[in-house]
């Protein structure tokens, strides 16, 4: 793989406050380093001889080449964040940033806030979308490998020091507010457009339970908190339990191959919430059947291991 030079996306000679010169000097000696370290070191691995046996110039070439390669896209990022007058967000960005930081003011206060406590370090100021969360995060890179596994970022402020001390020297207040004042919202915007339309994460599937509901854990917790009424049924295998130590606060535990011997003492009038080991079969196995008898439940997912995971109360299993 080569990598090709992306020109410069800002137009330097339009900033307010940052010069051409620090641009064209930011452009040349420091992206195109990048990118020259990043063509170099992925011939390096082309010419790798890769055996069988383990080889360690290759772990220490791919672990730079996360660095050069960030810092290729970081800074394309940084030159397409320039441009702007810094002043007027898009109304679907202001509106997406307040929801997620409560205004844009607390949100150019905080990424700010960030740089600043940069300055005289090095890193970058990043406003990433998170497609998981479907939210927007500032977030510190304070290497180039640094960044939130898939997020995706939006706009990129340089905090190393090669990105301000030709003009600003010490002063990076100066060049953080300059920054801010040459933001290109409406190319932001775009941005952000794109990366909304990336998929979350899949969810865990399980087709053949398609049909049954189920309930997170935080939901049960939930309904116990708050006093609803609620019938909860350990269902794991009598084999499992055998070494089981614990049981879910609040459950009690029934074997999944008897269900006919234990059906008949629960009520109709309260819900029912299922759970196995993990929440794959048997729990869904039971909720199904108990759906079928007519009654109102759910199994839990993630069942006794998700309970876990989120410290939900659990006591000695006897
Ligand atoms: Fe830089």
């Amino acid at each position: 793989m080569r990598y090709q030079l992306a020109p410069l996306y800002c137009r330097p000679w339009t900033l307010n406050g940052i010069s051409a010169r620090l641009i064209e000097s930011h452009y040349e000696n420091n992206y195109g380093a990048a990118l020259n370290r990043l063509n170099a070191i992925s011939e390096e691995i082309e010419r790798l001889d890769l055996g069988s046996a383990p080889n360690p110039a290759l772990v220490r070439l791919k672990r730079d080449e996360i660095v050069a390669l960030n810092s290729t896209l970081l800074h394309e990022l940084y030159f397409a964040s320039l441009g702007g007058d810094g002043r007027v967000l898009p109304a679907a960005l202001a509106s997406a940033i307040a929801k997620d930081f409560g205004s844009v003011d607390r949100w150019r206060q905080e990424f700010a806030g960030i740089a600043t406590g940069l300055a005289g370090g090095s890193g970058w100021v990043l406003l990433t979308y998170v497609p998981r969360d479907g939210r927007l995060i500032n977030q510190i890179a304070s290497e180039h490998n640094q960044s939130i596994a898939g997020g995706v970022p939006i706009l990129a402020l340089d905090m190393y020091e090669h990105a301000y001390h030709l003009e600003f020297g010490a002063n990076a207040g100066a060049y953080i507010a300059a920054f801010m004042r040459n933001i290109d919202w409406s190319a932001v915007k775009q941005r952000y457009d794109d990366a909304i339309k990336v998929a979350p994460p899949r969810p865990l599937e399980q087709k053949e339970f398609a049909d049954v509901p189920s309930i997170s854990v935080e939901e049960v917790r939930e309904m116990m908190k708050s006093g609803t009424p609620v019938q909860i049924i350990d269902t794991r295998p009598k084999h499992y339990t055998t070494k089981a130590q614990d049981i879910m606060d609040g459950a009690v535990w029934r074997d999944p191959e008897r269900l006919d011997d234990w059906i008949g003492t629960l009520s109709k009038t309260e819900p029912v919430v299922t759970f196995c080991v993990y929440g794959f079969h048997i729990g869904c196995q039971t909720a199904s059947a108990l759906r079928k008898a007519g009654f109102d439940a759910r199994y839990m997912a993630g069942g006794h291991y998700a309970w876990k995971a989120i410290k939900g109360p659990v006591k000695l299993f006897e």
